[in-house]
């Protein structure tokens, strides 16, 4: 309807310049932290405070709006489908009008998965379902850190040994 075609808009500039105004006062820090983590989960304290300023040049980054609908319909649904572009359209792309869900037998690379208990997109419960359904599962890893969020992945400052270590790990048992 708006034609905004990639969130956040057009204005990402102004969002960006309030952040850079609201991180680099060393009093107002806290309140920038809670709102970087406002989208992103609890705050934690893994994030160190000194490279605010630093962080916030890449924040937020921009997604397709596409992509929103598309999680807001899983979300809603509950069906990990296809994107829903309604009847008419369906019946064009997908010989149905509803779209079909997604074919797990086809994954055949093997996978691992890491998660937070406190990442609002992707919980350990949405993991569960995923875990059910993937054939090829080869790592199940929860981050063992109480209140581990989505941000704290790029974020908290010993991301390396909690995660990426873990991951090069994982890639070197297939490397020839
Ligand atoms: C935070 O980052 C600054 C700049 O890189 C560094 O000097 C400082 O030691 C770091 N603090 C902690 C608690 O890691
Ligand atoms: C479309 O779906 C109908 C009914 O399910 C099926 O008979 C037909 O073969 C399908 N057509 C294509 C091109 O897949």
């Amino acid at each position: 309807m708006l034609n905004w075609y990639e969130l956040p808009t057009a204005n990402n500039a102004v969002v960006n310049r309030f952040l850079k105004m609201l991180c680099n006062r060393s009093s107002l820090k806290d309140v920038c932290m809670d709102i970087i983590y406002l989208i992103g989960g609890a705050n934690t304290g893994l994030v160190n405070k000194t490279v605010l300023p630093f962080i916030i040049q890449y924040t937020p980054s921009s997604m397709s709006t596409k992509q929103v609908w598309h999680y807001g319909q899983v979300v809603e649904t509950g069906e990990f489908k296809k994107y829903d572009y309604g009847k008419k359209t369906n019946l064009k792309r997908y010989n149905s009008t509803k779209p079909p869900f997604y074919d797990f037998s086809k994954v055949k690379a093997p996978m691992g998965i890491f998660y937070g208990d406190s990442d609002p997109f992707a919980t350990p419960r949405m993991a569960e379902e995923f875990v059910k359904v993937v054939p090829n599962l080869v790592l199940n890893y929860q981050v063992p850190i109480r209140g581990f969020n989505h941000l704290d992945f790029l974020l908290a400052h010993n991301i390396k040994e909690l995660v990426y270590d873990k991951i090069c790990e994982l890639f070197s048992n297939y490397t020839s």
